[in-house]
């Protein structure tokens, strides 16, 4: 009975060990793999009214980006403090633009815009500080 119990505490200390290996910043590749699709869908809108004959603003498709955003940012995972903090700016630009492009109203594009310059320079803030930049990413 006892060793069985020493055999199964090893096993918990095993997978405990295995467990915090696989958060470091594993979530990091495959979180930007999907913001980086959102992010450019959000980026080629560059419609500027919303009745625009020819190039209609697409507030919906926006709004709907920016939410996927935020569901996905919220699954990285963190191993300091800085790395949490960025994760909170992206999140915070990220719910600004989902707000504007919900409003679907005068000045929304603008206001998506500006959210959007911010987004870009919180997700570089990351980049920056995590991993030299390499290729073409914000
Ligand atoms: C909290 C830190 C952090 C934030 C915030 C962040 N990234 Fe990243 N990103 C990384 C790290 C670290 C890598 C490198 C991952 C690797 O190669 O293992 C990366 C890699 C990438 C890549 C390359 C992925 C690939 O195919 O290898 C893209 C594209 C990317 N990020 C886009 C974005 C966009 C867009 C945002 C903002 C919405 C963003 N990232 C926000 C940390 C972050």
């Amino acid at each position: 009975m006892k060793s069985r119990n020493i055999f199964i505490a090893g096993l918990i200390a095993i997978s405990l060990i295995f467990a915090g290996a696989s958060v470091s910043f594993a979530g990091d590749k495959e979180v930007c793999k999907e913001q980086i699709k959102h992010y450019l869908t959000i980026k080629m809108n560059d419609g500027l009214l919303p009745g625009d004959e020819f190039n209609p603003y697409d507030f919906k498709g926006v709004a709907e980006s920016a939410k996927t955003m935020s569901a996905n940012e919220a699954k990285r995972t963190h191993n300091d403090k800085n790395h949490a903090a960025i994760t909170k700016l992206v999140t915070g630009h990220i719910n600004d633009i989902a707000e504007a492009a919900g409003k679907a109203a005068e000045g929304s594009v603008e206001s998506v815009g500006h959210s959007l310059r911010f987004l870009y320079l919180s997700c570089k803030a990351c980049h920056k500080v995590y991993q030299t930049e390499k290729r073409l990413r914000p």
